[in-house]
Parts: C-alpha cells; structure tokens; sequence
C-alpha cells in the first residue's frame, strides 16, 4: 500500500498514544498491566486491534463479544486513505472516530482545523479527543450519529466513513457536492466492499474494490451471538438436495457480492469439516434468527445436501441470486456501481441506466 503522502501522518503520530490498556487481536485478550511488551508489540503491529466491546457494557464470562469499536489495520487504513485521494486543501469529514488515530493522521497532513469526525458513543468520542491532544494534534471530535453527517461543517471536500453501511446515506452527498466519498459497504452477506463515489451537483456514482471488514453502523447492526442463537430445529428442517455446488457461491467473492445484494439481511459461514473427508457446510442464517439454510459440499458428488429451516427459504434466495448472476454472463464486482440520489440508492451493471434485475437488488441495497 502506498504510504505517501502520509508517512509524516504515520510517522510522527504515536499509535500507543490512541490504545487503551486492555485491548484484544483476534481471540487474544492482552493487558498493558501484565503484558506490557506484548501491548506494545501488539500496538506496533499491522493488526486491527479491538478497543471496546458490547459497546462498553460490561460482559457476563460466557456472554458472546461483539467488537464495537477498533483502531484499524493500519494498511487498512492507509488503503482507505489512497482512496480517498485528499488535496493539501481539502476539508474531511470522518464518520467514525473510534480511537481518533485516523482523524489524527487526516489533522497532522491536512491541519485539525480542517478535520471533523462524528462518533456515535459519546465515552469514545471524549476519548478521542483526549487521544489526539495527548498527540498535540486537536481535530473536532463530536458525539453524533454519522448517518446525518455534520452539516455545521459543510461543504466538506472527502467523507470517509469506518463502519460499513448497506447505504450511502444521502446527507454525505449533499455535504460533499463536488467531493467524495469512501466507505465500507454492503449488506449481512457480503460487506466486505469499499464505495468509492464521486460527486457531481450532487449526485454520486461510485464504484466497489478492496475487501475490508468493518464492524457495522451502530444505529443498524444486526444482532450477532453464537452460531447456535441462529441454528435451531434442526430436526425439522426441509431437506432437499441441489445441483449447485455450494463452494460455487462460498468460494467466489464475485457470485458473493452479487448473491449479497439480494441476502442484505443473512450472513455466511463456511465450515470445513474436522476429518479427512474435504467436506464443507455452507452456512446462510437470518439476522432475525427465524431461518438458516445449509448446504454440504462434498467431493465428488453432483447433488449435494441441503436442510432449511424457516419463514424464508435461505438456499433457495442464494441459489436464485446465483442464477440471475449467472445469466447476466458472471460479472465480475468492478462491474457494478452504486447511484446516490434524494430518491436514494440503485446498484448497476456498467451504467447508472443498467439497473440490475429486482432478483439481485432486495431491500434495503435498492
Ligand atoms: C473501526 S472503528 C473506527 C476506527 C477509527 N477511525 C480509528 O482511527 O480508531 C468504528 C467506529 O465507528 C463508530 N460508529 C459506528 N456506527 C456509527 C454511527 N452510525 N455514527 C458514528 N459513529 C459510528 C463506532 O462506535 C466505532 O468507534
């Protein structure tokens, strides 16, 4: 990842400054009390690492841990920041302060007078701040929901958003009207897409690339928990069988993003088994918990198993996602672009005109 022109940003601006004392990468839970150098090694690593939990609550030994809150991979977060392509001029609006290191390297390059980020918890938002005037660094850190972004402060030249969303919220256009734009975004099934759109007499078109995982908007995140909150009356699940191998979806990030854009509200899980047999369950369950699907891949075979469970028939919607991606000569994602408009958000194939099928465009990715 190209680290100019922010090298000076990554240089001079102390990670440790912004991490609080007890943090987690991945499943490792470290402390700065007991664990001191492998804290700082920890904060000195290309990692993501998870400052807050559950939203700070605290949290029953058994009870499922939600990340809420994160000081970014670093070349994440320089990805981001290419992306973004700011000018020496530019005034940036972030949604998302987290930690307030991103927003401290946006105010060491471009001056804290023309830096603004919103965060939604207000504990955090303090903290942020705090963390930048520890750095000597002071862009305004404010407590709000980003969706309606920060109108005090515009026109704003970039928006650059750290949680993904299912939509562009259309505040971002019109604060932005001759700027940009870069966002996780995506639905339940697939989120792992930067927006990158450009905006003209305000209206955006954008387009996807990278594959980042971000933790979702707050004021719309479905709930998470153990695989079994979502797996339930397995013995009365409908079982069939299909012709489609399931890795054909699992195992194709293009058929991924486009069955995505028709599952917003259903995640994934492929789970290899634990014997020799090369056997892969692929997993879809509802945010809402009412239904899941799977289907078992196994070597070798030409129909492969299928049970689903619920008011929704989960394999069915995925395999007919498949289909209609499929028929449309199996695009790849650089081929799809998003509208952001007052009437809203449309997804496309190649021009702004080409609106995909409604079997590929469900609520809310419209
Ligand atoms: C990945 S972290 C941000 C990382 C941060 N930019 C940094 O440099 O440390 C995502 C943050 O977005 C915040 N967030 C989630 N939904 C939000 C919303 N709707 N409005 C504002 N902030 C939100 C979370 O509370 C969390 O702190």
């Amino acid at each position: 990842m190209p680290i100019a022109p922010w090298g000076d940003a990554v240089a001079d601006v102390r990670r440790d400054l912004f991490i609080p004392e007890d943090i987690e990468v991945g499943d490792e839970a470290i402390s700065r009390t007991t664990s001191p150098a492998r804290w700082l090694e920890a904060v000195y690593s290309d990692v993501s690492i998870t400052t807050q939990v559950n939203d700070g609550r605290s949290t029953a030994h058994d009870e499922y841990r939600l990340p809420t809150s994160s000081s970014s991979q670093p070349s994440v977060m320089l990805e981001m920041l290419s992306l973004l392509d700011a000018r020496e001029t530019d005034r940036i609006l972030e949604l998302g302060a987290g930690t307030g290191l991103n927003a401290s390297w946006l105010a060491h390059r471009l001056g804290s007078s023309h830096v603004v980020s919103v965060e939604i918890d207000t504990v955090l938002a303090e903290q942020a701040a705090k963390n930048a005037a520890a750095a000597g660094l002071s862009p305004l850190i404010v407590h709000g929901d980003g969706t309606r972004g920060w109108p005090p402060g515009a026109p704003h030249q970039r928006v650059i958003a750290t949680y993904a969303v299912t939509e562009i919220p259309y505040a971002w256009v019109e604060q932005a009207r001759h700027g940009r734009i870069v966002a996780p975004w995506g639905g339940s099934f697939f989120p792992y897409s930067f927006a990158v759109v450009d905006i003209r007499d305000g209206r955006g078109h954008g387009t996807f690339t990278g594959y980042p995982a971000f933790m979702r908007s707050r004021n719309s995140r479905p709930a998470r928990g153990y695989l079994n909150d979502f797996l339930h009356h397995r013995k009365d699940a409908t079982e069939t069988t299909t012709s489609l191998s399931p890795l054909a979806i699992a195992q194709d990030a293009d058929a991924l993003f486009f069955a995505g854009l028709a599952l917003p509200d259903a995640w994934h899980l492929p789970i290899t088994a634990d014997d020799d047999s090369g056997e892969i369950t692929f997993w879809i369950l509802a945010d809402d918990q009412n239904s899941w699907a799977s289907a078992d891949y196994m070597p070798d075979r030409q129909e492969y198993p299928v049970a689903q469970y619920g008011p929704r028939r989960l394999w069915d919607e995925a395999l007919a996602a498949y289909r209609t991606w499929d028929d449309l000569g199996r695009p790849a994602r650089d081929r799809a672009g998003l509208s952001v408009t007052s009437q809203g958000q449309r997804i496309w194939l190649d021009t702004p005109d080409n609106v995909l099928p409604d079997s590929l465009s469900a609520h809310p990715l419209i």
